[in-house]
């Protein structure tokens, strides 16, 4: 059987008495003292993968820089972590303004993406001086002139690129709802260039998420260069993670060496270059562990835990596959086949359909491996939900980092 410890974080293990541990944090320790469910990262790991990113895309292209994709972990203290380990921030909204900044973002390093951004918004990233606002259409450049401010502009053209990922989370495509065709942005990059407040800086890219070959990055890069030389090149995101057996995600280098060689071939020497992973920093980097709280078979067997699509969306929107274990006895003998469902009133909440459990009972810790990235994000109240809490997991130490919602959360937005 493959070996359910490999899809967790690095530094992951098995007590001797065979209790997964995260972050040297035993999985039934932390559920004791947190809750369930409960999403636990393991924080070395996470800092880990950051500097990984910088060190390696550095190394390929000195004049570049990292900005992490907030919406994928838009926790304050993952963004505090990307800040400390050097990273810039990706910011897709005001909200992730706000946290960026109580993070100790420097506003320059914020880079603001948006396919509708309101008045607001443009206001709250010209007020703190964000560094780079990434223009999707010419109501943004509406905007932005309208603010009177002078800001630095990107903008996001579309490469015509289709990924093999799923529908929902293709970007790059003709028809895609972000950022303009070539033939589009060619007009208001000259509107751009004429205006007296903005500056065009450069173009972005981004042409989805969780693609686990490299072509597509790299053949990104040449309609974005057809547009003519600029700056900056931010060359987005997506690259994907590893979260089943069969999933095999390049690798930072070898994602690199295909994105980098292209803007060798196609962009200017002197161009600063910005990438902006989400999925492939945080997804691997941690896990949520639930209670089982039913099990009942029949024509199949359900295992219900106290989780669900109020905490893991991935799986209702694109069908993400997981797996799953219970947590003490990954590879035990007796086996059974097994449906993972939460305990929200849909029959689409499921969170593994079809996954082997050692005897799942009533009462076990059951973990999930790779939820790091947009289960946070997405986390939600249905059906009164309290979303979870989020814990950071390090030499045998779990910090709390937000806390998990109470009665009082749910009822604090009633004005009557
Ligand atoms: C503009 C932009 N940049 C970066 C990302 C991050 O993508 P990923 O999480 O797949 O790395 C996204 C996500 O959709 C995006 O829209």
């Amino acid at each position: 059987m493959a070996d359910l410890l490999t899809l967790f974080p690095p530094g992951s293990a098995r007590d001797d008495d065979g209790m997964l541990t995260l972050g040297g944090c035993r999985a039934d320790a932390l559920a004791e003292e947190f809750g369930t469910p409960v999403l636990v990262v393991d924080e070395p790991a996470l800092r880990a993968r950051a500097r990984e990113y910088r060190t390696e895309l550095t190394a390929r292209w000195p004049r570049s820089r990292v900005v992490f994709a907030s919406k994928a972990f838009p926790a304050t203290a993952v963004q505090r972590v990307m800040v400390e380990e050097g990273l810039g921030l990706d910011v897709a909204g005001g909200g992730e303004i706000i946290t960026a900044l109580k993070a100790g973002i420097d506003p320059a390093l914020i880079v603001h993406h948006g396919n509708a951004k309101t008045d607001d918004e443009i206001a709250l990233a010209v007020e703190h001086g964000v560094g780079l606002v990434v223009v999707d259409n010419a109501n943004d450049v509406d905007r932005l002139e309208a603010s009177g401010a002078n800001v630095d502009v990107l903008v996001r053209v579309i490469p015509g690129v289709t990924a093999d990922t799923h529908a929902h989370v293709l970007t790059g495509h003709e028809g895609s709802k972000f950022g303009l065709l070539p033939a589009d942005a060619a007009p208001l990059i000259a509107r751009i260039e004429r205006s007296p407040r903005l500056r065009m800086r450069g173009l972005h890219v981004h042409v989805g998420s969780q693609i686990l070959d490299v072509e597509p990055f790299a053949d990104s890069v040449a309609p974005v260069a057809a547009l003519g030389e600029f700056e900056v090149y931010d060359l987005g995101g997506g690259l994907g993670a590893r979260y089943t057996y069969a999933d095999h995600p390049p690798s930072v280098p070898e994602y690199l060496d295909a994105l980098i060689g292209a803007a060798r071939e196609h962009l200017p020497a002197e161009a600063e270059i910005i990438i902006e992973p989400g999925r492939s920093m945080v997804a691997e980097r941690a896990a949520t562990i639930y209670r089982v709280t039913t099990v009942k078979r029949g024509v199949r067997t359900f295992v219900a835990v106290d989780g669900g699509m109020g905490d893991n969306l991935e799986v209702a929107l694109f069908q993400q596959r997981f797996e799953a274990g219970i947590v003490g006895r990954f590879g035990g003998s007796d086996m059974e086949r097994v449906t993972v469902v939460g305990r929200h009133c849909e029959s689409g909440d499921v969170l593994v359909d079809g996954v082997d459990l050692s005897a799942p009972g009533v009462g076990d810790l059951l973990a999930v491996p790779a939820t790091g990235a947009y289960c946070y994000t997405m986390a939600n109240n249905y059906n009164g939900n309290r979303r979870l809490p989020v814990v950071f997991a390090r030499d045998g130490r779990a910090r709390l980092v937000v806390r998990r919602e109470t009665w009082d959360d749910l009822l604090a937005r009633d004005v009557d």
